[in-house]
């Protein structure tokens, strides 16, 4: 492929066949049942457990293709074979290399993902999806071109998603935008800021509804050219002369820099979970690129430190609500393990009539 597959009509109508084949053969698991708010109707259980699968599989082929785990799916390791009867397991397999980074580990965490552990397929219908990754499915790797993002950004797998799960475009408006959009948005926002800022130590940037990604993705590149060359120019807005005299930091000053810049927040976890995994795996790669981490580069070699600010929450009502009130409106997301909030300089509005502790009694 030189290409992003996710493009591709007949790819995307392929992993939707996958799903109908996988669909049917899914045995539930009781102790795990979809929560309602996902679930609209108990017959589609199956169906969002096939997606949940046949989505993962794409990431980890994904992965694969990079190097960035150990081949399980493309090809079985060295002398190993895949019996026909274990392909659920060698799926789990594949999917659990994708959690061994303390920011990645949420794509597998139950409450990010719940019809993931809803049930399984039957070995056999998992088996029939491996084989096709390992004999016919493309590459999901390719390279950058002019200013076309390549597959390490994880593009392909941002955009694979509202394709599996139809749920997220459908009721999350999970549409995301086109790299040459967010570049023209960028060169219009973060270039003038670059500039204006350009002796501060951080230039905070935050997409509120940063679905899988895209934005960020792009944000950090252009930070990372700045922090690294002390350059930076304009991508779709070719008129303008760059910004240039910023001082060049070592890699991995730039990195911290960026990690400490970029935030995100999105409302669905599993969006969020999807968005920390490619930043994540995208300033590694700008690392080993820079000789900085080995490679080729690992996900489970990535320094622990590398943990992107991407919260899960309801952008709409965090700093306006105070906490009880915001665990009302999202009980789910208000208990959801790792979901960032508050941060550490954050603080929740007060409890509605309770008079603010820090108000002096007797002024
Ligand atoms: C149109 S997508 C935009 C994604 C990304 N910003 C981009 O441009 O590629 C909208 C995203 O906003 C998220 N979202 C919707 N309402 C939200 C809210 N109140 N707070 C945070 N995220 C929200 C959705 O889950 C979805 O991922």
């Amino acid at each position: 492929m030189t290409s992003n597959p996710a493009d591709d009509r007949a790819f995307r109508r392929r992993l939707l066949t996958h799903v109908d084949t996988l669909a049917p053969t899914v045995t539930l698991n009781p102790d795990r049942p979809i929560p309602a708010s996902r679930q609209h109707r108990a017959e589609n259980a199956p169906r969002a457990v096939a997606a949940a699968w046949v989505y993962m599989s794409c990431v980890a082929a994904w992965a694969e293709d990079h190097d960035l785990v150990r081949p399980l799916m493309r090809r079985a390791p060295d002398g190993l074979t895949r019996a026909p009867t274990s392909g659920t397991v060698w799926l789990g397999r594949a999917f659990e290399q994708l959690a061994r980074h303390p920011a990645t580990q949420w794509l597998l965490h139950p409450a990010y993902q719940p019809a993931l552990w809803a049930g399984a397929p039957s070995p056999a219908a998992c088996t029939t999806l491996i084989d096709w990754w390992a004999d016919e499915a493309p590459s999901l790797a390719y390279p950058a071109t002019g200013t076309a993002p390549g597959s390490i950004t994880g593009w392909p797998i941002g955009d694979l998603l509202p394709v599996l799960h139809d749920d997220r475009r459908t009721s999350n408006a999970l549409v995301q935008t086109p790299y040459w959009v967010a570049d023209l948005i960028l060169d219009e926002t973060l270039v003038p800021a670059v500039d204006e800022f350009r002796h501060e130590r951080l230039i905070r940037t935050i997409d509120p509804t940063c679905g899988t990604g895209h934005f960020l993705i792009r944000a950090v590149d252009y930070l990372w050219r700045w922090w690294t060359t002390g350059t930076i120019t304009s991508r779709a807005v070719t008129t303008r002369t760059p910004i240039i005299g910023g001082a060049a930091l070592p890699p991995a000053q730039a990195a911290n820099r960026i990690l400490a810049s970029v935030d995100g927040v999105d409302i669905d976890p599993l969006t969020a979970a999807v968005a920390r995994l490619r930043m994540t795996i995208y300033i590694g790669h700008l690392l080993a690129e820079a000789d900085v981490l080995p490679r080729p580069l690992r996900l489970d070699r990535i320094p622990h430190t590398i943990l992107p600010r991407i919260a899960v929450g309801d952008s709409l009502l965090v700093g306006r609500i105070s906490r009880h009130e915001y665990a009302q409106a999202h009980p789910a997301l208000a208990s959801l393990p790792g979901a960032a909030f508050p941060l550490d300089d954050f603080a929740w509005p007060p409890e509605p009539d309770t008079p603010q502790s820090n108000t002096p009694a007797n002024p």
